[in-house]
């Protein structure tokens, strides 16, 4: 089976919905910035303040080609930026996970956790700025996207039912 790749802006919920996805059908679920995070031996807030960012986007298609190479049957949640990887299509279906910013952005100032998942994203700490790299990303998210599923109202769950339904996915017995 081919590897799923979730895209998507910050906070929409690739990681969530991978988990999700993982507890649904069995498989296992991997995050691009988590492979990150171990193959630096450092936070990826910390990388960005020590090595800037396109150090960080470097990591980003390290990981990518080492995906390509070695990785199958695997559901992926990858960070916001992950899209922009050269080999995006090689490694697996790619299903983008579409909400407006207006809707992520007040969702993560609702959550009880809100100034640490600002804290872990830089991009993010700029709501103003944040809202132009949306606006940047949306036709590129597009564009790599195999399958785009709106996330708005719906919960992971809900989510879940709907990629398992639309690449017609085996459920855990
Ligand atoms: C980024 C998104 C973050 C993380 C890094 C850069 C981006 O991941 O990879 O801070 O460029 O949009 P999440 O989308 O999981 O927050």
């Amino acid at each position: 089976m081919d590897n799923i790749i979730l895209i998507g802006f910050m906070g929409v919920g690739k990681g969530r919905t991978a988990r999700a996805l993982a507890q649904d059908t069995g498989l296992v679920a991997i995050d691009t910035d988590d492979l990150i995070e171990s193959m630096a031996k450092k936070k990826i807030r910390k990388i960005f303040a020590d090595q800037g960012e396109p150090v960080f986007r470097g990591l980003e298609q390290k990981v990518a080609d080492w995906l390509n190479e070695h990785v199958t049957g695997t559901l992926i949640s990858t960070g916001g930026g992950f899209h922009q990887v050269e080999n995006l299509r090689d490694i697996g279906i790619v299903i983008y996970l579409h909400g407006r910013v207006e809707y992520i952005v007040e969702k993560i100032m609702a959550h009880p956790n809100a100034t640490k998942k600002i804290k872990k994203r830089p991009l993010l700490s700029d709501i103003k700025k944040a809202k132009e790299l949306f606006d940047s990303r949306l036709p590129q998210y597009r564009k790599s996207a195999d399958h785009i599923i709106d996330v708005e109202g719906k919960s992971v769950a809900q989510i879940s039912s709907e990629i398992i339904r639309l690449l017609k996915l085996e459920r855990r017995g």
